[in-house]
């Protein structure tokens, strides 16, 4: 199992919430040492490969897609979603070797969340089991934060174990209570990704008290990464 910082990044890895990646975008992240260009085609479908173009090295997550295909930024070459290069702009009528290709990585996208594995592995249980996520019922994405804290801090904060998703009853300030599902996972060294999820559809007002409460858990959190004696 491959780590970093003492936290496995084998195994489905959640990415970013789903509707933060519309149709015809492409978007960057990292697994460990594994940078991805994730992108989403025009029938909504979910794609991830190397972030390195096999031209010039340009990062494909800084490009497009065009039709159905992620377009390299600096010189225009085409991948398909086998990872294949398709398009050479400057050569219009050559098609392509074969050799021409990026790595790609498995997707899932469950539970408002896309998923990856750098370890390409893509048999075996899903993002539901590994992370043990609620079965069934809908969920209403809030946001994805980044917590200047590591993994461990945040997860002691949560009364939680890495790896696995958290399901927690939250009052905000305005005295609601909410079912908030917390997925959290490390990036770099030092700071974790925590993606927000409410459990059930909610209103815009429950949405908005959950990112006030998730604001005010980060602030505590770093205080708490510091050693910080005011953090309680
Ligand atoms: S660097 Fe990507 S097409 Fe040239």
């Amino acid at each position: 199992m491959q780590e970093t910082n003492g936290h496995r990044v084998g195994g489905w890895q959640p990415l970013m919430l789903a509707l933060d990646l519309p149709p015809l975008t492409v978007s960057g992240a990292q697994i460990g040492e594994q940078k991805l260009a994730v992108w989403r085609d025009s029938h909504g479908q979910v794609h991830a490969s190397d972030d390195r173009c096999p031209h010039r090295g340009m990062r494909l997550s800084l490009g497009f897609v065009r039709e159905d295909m992620l377009a390299c930024l600096y010189h225009g070459w085409r991948f398909d979603e086998s990872g294949h290069c398709r398009v050479i702009p400057a050569h219009p009528g050559v098609t392509p070797a074969s050799t021409i290709c990026v790595p790609v990585f498995p997707v899932a996208e469950c539970m408002g969340l896309i998923w990856s594995r750098a370890d390409g592995v893509a048999t075996g249980a899903g993002p539901e089991t590994e992370w043990r996520l609620p079965e069934g019922g809908s969920v209403t994405p809030v946001r994805t934060l980044t917590i200047k804290a590591s993994l461990k801090t945040v997860m002691a904060r949560l009364g939680a174990t890495a790896g696995q998703s958290v399901r927690m009853l939250v009052t905000t300030g305005s005295g609601a209570v909410l079912p908030l599902l917390i997925v959290a996972r490390p990036v770099g060294h030092d700071r974790t990704q925590c993606h927000l999820l409410l459990e059930g559809t909610v209103s815009q007002e429950d949405c908005e008290q959950a990112a006030f409460w998730a604001k005010d858990f980060r602030n505590t959190a770093e205080r708490c990464d510091t050693g910080a004696d005011y953090c309680v």
